[in-house]
């Protein structure tokens, strides 16, 4: 079995951005620059948004945190936007998510200009994904799409089974899985036989926040399994796959953690330098 090494993956991604930046900077006399808006004190986003801002500096980046307390109006927030979407110097926002109630996510997402969109959230980068057409990504499916590509370039005609239909993974996933000719099905709370699903497929993305959900008897041989879930249990963390049972019978597995993780953050730092690249045409 082939274990996917995320961290490794994107440690190679890292560097070769890195060294992007670097061209960019003698091309352009200037870095490609992320702002994150981090709102309230929820201890998970305020280690992914540190972890963001330590990647983006070691690549280069010009990278600002913006830290807003949980009682902050709406308008505020909105204001700031608009005024980030007018800096030349700022390439790339991102609203660090979930939000506080008060605050509509969708009026959030839908005021940063698509193209400052590194998330990929704003319907115009949605729309424009399923159709084929350039568009920022989303870093999560855009992660596991890679570490798919690197234990098997050839997608063309594979069996492509989802587990979660969310907007931040199981949708922009199986676009991209569709754009690489994989016969896509993407299951639900509401799929009747999810482990028969399962048991078609050559790739497995577990994208559903269930702890341990797939089994060992839910692979055949042959299949990747690319693990999306971070689930806090008694025994730790763990991921959406049974990582015990599906490593015998997997031909390659994502842990958790160290699996898709840290790529999503590497995919943020290359989807800041593409809205930059596409800045400056
Ligand atoms: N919170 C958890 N994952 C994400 C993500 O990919 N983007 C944003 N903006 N917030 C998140």
């Amino acid at each position: 079995m082939i274990l996917i090494d995320g961290k490794k993956a994107a440690a190679e991604l890292r560097d070769k951005l890195k060294h992007e930046v670097t061209g960019l900077k003698a091309k352009y006399n200037k870095v490609p620059g992320l702002t994150v808006i981090l709102i309230g004190d929820l201890t998970p986003s305020q280690i992914y948004v540190r972890n963001k801002e330590k990647s983006a500096n070691e690549v280069g980046l010009k990278s600002e945190v913006i830290k807003y307390p949980d009682s902050v109006e709406e308008k505020t927030v909105l204001e700031k936007i608009e005024e980030l979407n007018k800096d030349e110097t700022v390439s790339g926002i991102l609203v660090q998510l979930p939000l506080p109630k008060h605050i509509d996510k969708q009026k959030v997402i839908e005021t940063i200009l698509p193209s400052k969109d590194v998330d990929g959230f704003h319907p115009i980068n949605v729309g424009n994904l399923s159709s084929g057409y350039e568009s920022s990504v989303p870093c999560t499916p855009l992660g596991c799409y890679l570490l798919i590509k690197k234990v098997e370039p050839n997608l063309n005609g594979k069996k492509a089974v989802i587990v979660g239909r969310s907007n931040l993974n199981g949708k922009p996933m199986s676009q991209l899985l569709l754009k690489e000719n994989c016969t896509v099905t993407v299951t639900h709370s509401k799929t009747k036989d999810l482990k028969a699903e399962c048991l078609e497929a050559d790739i497995i993305v577990a994208a559903v926040g269930i702890p341990e959900l797939v089994k060992g008897d839910w692979v055949k041989k042959d299949t990747i399994v690319i693990d999306v879930g971070i689930n806090k249990t008694d025994k730790g963390i763990v991921g959406d796959v049974d990582f015990d049972e599906v490593s015998k019978n997997a031909k390659a597995l994502t842990p958790v953690p160290g699996g898709v993780g840290p790529m999503t953050i590497a995919c943020l730092l290359k989807n800041t330098i593409e809205c930059f690249k596409r800045s400056q045409i």
